[in-house]
């Protein structure tokens, strides 16, 4: 009887195994991989990048947990803007880390991108390219906060220019007619914005974001009618006029910063905190995805890997251009 169990058990270990797997298998196959971008670029020139990565994330998460939304926000931050190109991280007096969209979140994230570089230059100098970092980074954070893991291609290429003006993400009271062509216009669609957005199940905001929606929504005076009135007050008690407070994005994960179950739920009963987030409830098509989100979390962890992939594919350097910088911080010396 006893062995019998224990073969069970064996034989049910084996099988998630090679479920896992073969769902990796699969994630890799449906995904077309424009140049340079390969499964395991790294795999000869530097066979434990990806070990590299995830040592030094899991070491400065366990300091911070909020490294892990940051993470994941700086892969949008870089690749929406020129393309992944790390062009975000490049310092210099009006470079894309001085515009008023990245300023939150990026100081400490920066710090830990340094470290993940230094020690990958130790053991493979001048090999992985910081736009991969950000990516493989970013996957490391998903599963720390409790996602599923992904597949992240390699072989992404450095840009070299970065300028605060070129970043165009939008910044407060967009309405979902103009994020979806902005998606678009990315290689991204409907289901990828519904998707990453549930990101925002973890981290936090600037009251001055949320603001419009509490006080004089859409230049009305009056607060954003798709509010649930008993959350109005909360949100309202905790972001006073003018306030530069900072509220949880899903008040149920709040300081966990782990992914919540709660994200859909919290939009499809009026109870998002942006208003971003809450139009994902106006519109048909994100409706329903977020009804099946809703009813399957473990259906929406897998499909955020799946856009988070994606997202990583926006707009590459080709082969032949762009660099393997040294310092993520400043482009190679000629
Ligand atoms: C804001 O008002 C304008 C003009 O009345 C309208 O066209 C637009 O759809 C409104 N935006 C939202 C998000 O309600
Ligand atoms: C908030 O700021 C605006 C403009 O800066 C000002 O007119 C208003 O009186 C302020 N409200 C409060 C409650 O401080
Ligand atoms: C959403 O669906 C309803 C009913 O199925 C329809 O009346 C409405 O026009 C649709 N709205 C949009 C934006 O497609
Ligand atoms: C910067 O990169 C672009 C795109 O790859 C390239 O065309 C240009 O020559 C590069 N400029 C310098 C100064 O390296």
């Amino acid at each position: 009887m006893r062995a019998s169990m224990w073969w069970q058990l064996l034989l049910s270990m084996l099988a998630l195994v090679s479920s896992c797997a073969a769902r990796r298998i699969q994630a890799e196959a449906t995904i077309e991989l424009p140049p340079p971008l390969q499964w395991q670029f790294y795999q000869n020139s530097c066979p434990d990048a990806e070990k590299y990565v995830r040592d030094q994330v899991e070491f400065y998460w366990k300091q911070d947990r909020t490294l892990a939304p940051k993470l994941i926000r700086i892969v949008y931050s870089d690749c929406f803007v020129k393309g992944c190109d790390a062009s975000v991280l490049l310092d210099g007096p009006d470079s894309e880390k001085k515009a008023p969209q990245n300023a939150a979140f990026l100081g400490f994230t920066l710090e830990v991108i340094d470290k993940i570089k230094e020690v990958l230059e130790q053991h493979c100098p001048g090999v992985v390219s910081c736009a991969d970092i950000i990516n493989l980074a970013a996957r490391d954070a998903v599963v720390l906060a409790g996602g599923t893991s992904y597949p992240v291609p390699t072989g992404r290429r450095d840009g070299n220019s970065s300028t605060a003006k070129s970043v165009d993400l939008p910044l407060q009271a967009v309405s979902w007619g103009s994020v979806v062509p902005y998606f678009q216009e990315k290689g991204l669609d409907v289901q990828d914005l519904t998707t990453l957005l549930g990101g925002h199940s973890l981290g936090k905001t600037g009251c001055q974001f949320v603001a419009d929606r509490l006080y004089n929504f859409n230049k009305t005076g009056k607060p954003d009618p798709s509010v649930d009135p008993s959350f109005l007050s909360q949100l309202r008690e905790q972001c006073p006029p003018n306030s530069t407070n900072q509220v949880y994005l899903n008040p149920d994960s709040g300081s966990s910063y782990s992914l919540g179950k709660t994200f859909y739920s919290r939009v499809l009963n009026h109870r998002a905190v942006l208003g971003i987030d809450q139009q994902i409830a106006a519109n048909n098509d994100s409706y329903q995805i977020a009804q099946r989100y809703d009813a399957s979390f473990e259906d929406f962890k897998e499909m955020f890997g799946r856009s988070m992939t994606r997202l990583g594919l926006v707009k590459l350097l080709p082969g032949d251009q762009g660099e393997v910088r040294k310092n993520c911080r400043v482009v190679n010396a000629k």
